[in-house]
């Protein structure tokens, strides 16, 4: 089993999820409370008064400007942490104080860091420039599953299960029937897994929203980047073509399918999807069509995983399973995760 990595940055949430009221989500088993400031920044502290440990979240806990009143006996936080105000009494414990998140937006995700905040390096957040980029269209949602986050990462860095789970969508026989490559760099911290399908059937999510018709040409280039950010590089174009020298691919259609994978506690996830296109920029109806399609791609993945969760509770322990070359990806997404719950930022962080 992995366990989950600490001293790493985590995707908490969309930034537009965030406003000027109080907003809760568990990340790696810690409650956390966040809120838009009046000034801008979101702020993170843990969702527990320091005096007797009422969610700070929870009614009728309440903001008031830029401050936290606790709903049980009226302990006032301040948006870095500090308490303003106790009951009864002008002097305030010195202790009395929530020691706050790191916090970074970026790429349209709020990220906090989970471990001890001195190691918070926001240089080492990996980057995915497209979710908030003018030149591509993006939808996105987040979908909360009951099994633990590996069970994801194995998910996601072996896309042959497409051609079974997600036929009819995204799935077509050549996905199962074509090898992959296989790439990690450990310097860098990323594993890159690769399939290219040279002649293929176009499946609905793509003939729908580009428009292709007939068999295509389709790249899956996975860079997964651990813990949290996995990024699908996906290219689709008239059979025969391939980019140009320079890199520009102008017959082709790119997709980016962006994954957070943020541990809720050891045995849940929160499954952030989110799906951006360089094409149709300002049809609505793609938009809608690709929304809705990749929500039913996830929600398919959510009902197996959270089955192979049950199983795996239920389960004799030492249980063996079996790999083939499927799954060399996953494995060595495992053995990088493995790394990182064992020595903090030691994977994550080359310096
Ligand atoms: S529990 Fe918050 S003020 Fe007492
Ligand atoms: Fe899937």
């Amino acid at each position: 089993m992995t366990e989950i990595p600490r001293d790493q940055w985590y995707v908490a949430a969309y930034s537009s999820e965030i406003g000027h009221e109080l907003f809760a989500r568990t990340i790696c088993g810690e409650p956390i409370l966040f809120w838009r400031t009046r000034g801008g920044p979101v702020t993170a502290v843990p969702d527990r008064c320091v005096h007797r440990r009422f969610p700070l979240s929870q009614a009728p806990s309440r903001l008031v400007d830029d401050q936290v009143v606790c709903g049980y006996h009226g302990f006032t936080y301040a948006s870095d942490g500090k308490c303003v105000a106790v009951p009864g009494q002008s002097r305030i414990p010195r202790t009395a104080r929530l020691l706050p998140y790191p916090l970074v937006e970026q790429d349209s995700f709020v990220w906090v860091f989970i471990g001890d905040p001195a190691k918070a390096d926001a240089s080492a957040i990996p980057r995915a420039p497209y979710l908030d980029s003018p030149d591509y269209a993006t939808v996105a949602g987040m979908e909360p599953l009951r099994a633990r986050f590996s069970l994801l990462v194995d998910n996601l860095l072996d896309l042959s299960h497409e051609t079974y789970l997600h036929g009819g969508y995204i799935g077509t026989a050549e996905v199962a029937a074509t090898p992959i490559t296989t790439e990690v760099d450990d310097e860098a911290g990323i594993v890159y897994v690769s399939r290219h399908m040279d002649d293929t059937e176009c499946p609905p999510f793509y003939a729908r929203s580009t428009g292709l018709r007939g068999r295509i040409t389709r790249w899956q280039d996975i860079e997964y980047t651990p813990p949290c950010l996995y990024i699908l590089h996906s290219r689709v174009a008239p059979v025969g073509s391939v980019p140009n020298p320079d890199g520009t691919d102008p017959d082709a259609f790119h997709v980016e399918v962006v994954y957070a994978i943020t541990p809720e506690t050891e045995n849940s996830t929160h499954d952030f999807w989110a799906v951006a296109r360089d094409f149709a920029l300002e049809d609505q109806e793609v938009s809608t069509f690709l929304a809705e399609s990749n929500r039913t791609v996830v929600l398919q993945d959510v009902a197996a995983l959270d089955v192979l969760e049950r199983v795996i509770a239920t389960e004799p322990d030492g249980y063996q399973e079996l790999s083939i070359n499927i799954d060399t990806g996953g494995l060595a997404a495992r053995r990088m995760l493995q790394r990182m719950a064992r020595a903090p930022q030691a994977a994550s962080t080359p310096s």
